[in-house]
C-alpha cells in the first residue's frame, strides 16, 4: 500500500485560502491491466496553475471525489515529471524507471504519486536512456518538469504560423528575459532566425543584454526604444543587413509595448499574443490594419496540441533532442525540495512557492 498525498481545492479562491493535503491509499498489489503508479519527481508553479485555482482560466480539472475526499475536489497543476514505479500486466509503453509526463493539462501534478492509465502519459527518456543511446546528456528534473509548455510554446510560435528565411528574416518579442522569451531566443539562433527582444529598463540592463545575447539574442532594446520613433530607422537598419523582414511578433505584455512591436514588423506580419503581463489590452492602430495588413492572432498552447497528437508528439522530441545535445538551456527554476513527514504539509509547499513565484520559476522536487 502506498501512502499518496495530493494538493487540492473544493472552492475557487486564493492559493493561500483554498488548498489543502488530501492523503489517500493506492493498493499496488491491486492494479489493473492497463494502469501505471507513478512517482512524481517535480512539478513547478505556472501562472495558469494559480489561474485555475482562483477560477478565471478557461480550462480547468473536474470536481470528483476519485481521490477520496469527501466533497468533490480537484487536483492542483498542470505539468510535472513522474517515475514509472508499477506497471499492469497489460502495460506496453512503460516499464518501471521510466520516466513521463502526463499526456494531458489538468492532470493534477501537484501531489506524491499516482495511479494512472497509461494513455495519461507520455514516455520521456530518463538519464540512464540516454547515455545508454549516446546522447551527450539527459534531461534533468527541471527540464523534464517544465518540458510540456514554456519551450513547446516558444518553438510553435516561431515555426507553426509563418515561414521565416533562415539567415534572413527577424521575429520580435516583448518580455524578452520570460521564459518563453529565453526558449524563443535560442530556438530561433537554432532555426537560424534573427530576433530583437524588448525588455524593460533596470539598473543590470548590461548584464541582461549580455545574457540574452549569451544565448544567442540578436538584438536586445528597452521599452522607451521599443516605443520611440527615432529608434526606428535603427531597427530598419538592422533588417536591411540582412535583406530579410521582420514577419512576425510574439507578444506576452500588451498595452503600449504591443503597439511598439506590431509597429517593426513588414507588410503582412502576423503577431501573436499569449499572454497579459501588463493586464492592458492590445492596441493595433488602424492603419497598421488598413495599409500594413496586419494580422493580431492569439495562441494558446492547450487549443492548439488538443487535438493534435502528432504535432504535440513532434515538438516534445524536438525540444527533448535538443536537450540532450545540450543545444538549449532549461530556464533555471529555484527549486525547493518536500519533505515528507515534516513540519509543513504539501500544500504549504506550494502555497509558499506561489507567494515566491515573483522572484521567479518555483519547482517543488520530490
Ligand atoms: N498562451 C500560451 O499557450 C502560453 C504558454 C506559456 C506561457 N504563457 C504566458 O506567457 C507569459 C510569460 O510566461 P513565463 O512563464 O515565460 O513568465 P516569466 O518567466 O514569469 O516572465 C514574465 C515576464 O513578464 C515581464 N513582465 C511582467 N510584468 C510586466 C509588465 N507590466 N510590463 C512588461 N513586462 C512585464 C517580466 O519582465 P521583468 O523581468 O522586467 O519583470 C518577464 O519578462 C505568462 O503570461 C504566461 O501565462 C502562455
Amino acid at each position: 500500500m502506498i501512502t499518496a498525498q495530493a494538493v487540492v481545492y473544493s472552492e475557487h479562491g486564493e492559493p493561500k485560502d483554498v488548498l489543502r493535503t488530501h492523503t489517500y491509499e493506492i493498493d499496488d498489489d491491486k492494479i489493473a491491466a492497463n494502469q501505471i503508479i507513478v512517482k512524481t519527481l517535480g512539478s513547478p508553479v505556472n501562472p495558469s496553475d494559480i489561474n485555475q485555482i482562483q477560477g478565471v482560466y478557461p480550462s480547468k480539472p473536474d470536481k470528483t471525489t476519485e481521490l477520496g475526499t469527501s466533497e468533490p475536489s480537484a487536483p492542483c497543476g498542470n505539468e510535472g515529471l513522474f517515475e514509472i514505479i508499477k506497471v499492469g500486466s497489460n502495460v506496453s509503453n512503460f516499464k518501471v524507471g521510466d520516466w513521463a509526463v502526463p499526456s494531458n493539462v489538468n492532470f493534477g501534478t501537484w501531489r506524491t504519486h499516482a495511479l494512472a492509465t497509461e494513455d495519461q502519459f507520455t514516455r520521456l527518456p530518463n538519464p540512464e536512456q540516454s547515455k545508454a543511446a549516446g546522447k551527450p546528456s539527459g534531461l534533468t528534473i527541471n527540464q523534464g518538469a517544465t518540458i510540456l509548455v514554456n519551450p513547446m510554446t516558444a518553438y510553435l510560435m516561431l515555426t507553426h504560423y509563418v515561414q521565416l528565411i533562415p539567415g534572413k528574416d527577424w521575429f520580435i518579442q516583448n518580455g524578452g528575459n520570460s521564459a518563453v522569451g529565453k526558449y524563443a531566443i535560442q530556438i530561433s539562433k537554432l532555426l537560424g532566425f534573427n530576433s530583437i527582444s524588448v525588455v524593460r529598463d533596470r539598473p543590470n540592463l548590461n548584464e541582461l543584454e549580455s545574457e540574452l545575447k549569451g544565448l544567442g539574442a540578436t538584438q536586445v532594446i528597452t521599452e522607451e526604444q521599443n516605443g520611440s520613433r527615432e529608434f526606428g530607422p535603427t531597427i530598419k537598419n538592422w533588417v536591411k543587413e540582412t535583406g530579410g523582414e521582420i514577419k512576425l511578433a510574439l507578444n506576452c505584455v500588451g498595452g503600449k509595448n504591443s503597439t511598439g512591436v506590431a509597429r517593426k514588423l513588414a507588410n503582412n506580419g502576423l503577431m501573436l499574443t499569449y499572454g497579459g503581463m501588463s493586464f492592458q489590452p492590445v492596441i493595433l492602430p488602424t492603419s497598421l490594419h488598413i495599409f500594413k495588413n496586419i494580422t493580431s492572432a492569439g495562441f494558446w498552447i492547450t487549443a492548439l496540441l488538443k487535438n493534435d497528437e502528432e504535432l504535440k508528439n513532434k515538438t516534445l522530441s524536438k525540444i527533448v533532442e535538443w536537450y540532450e545535445n545540450e543545444q538549449l538551456v532549461d530556464a533555471k527554476s529555484l527549486e525547493t525540495p518536500f519533505v515528507a513527514g515534516g513540519a509543513k504539509q504539501l500544500h504549504e509547499y506550494y502555497q509558499e512557492a506561489v507567494v515566491n513565484s515573483a522572484k521567479g520559476k518555483q519547482l517543488i522536487t520530490y
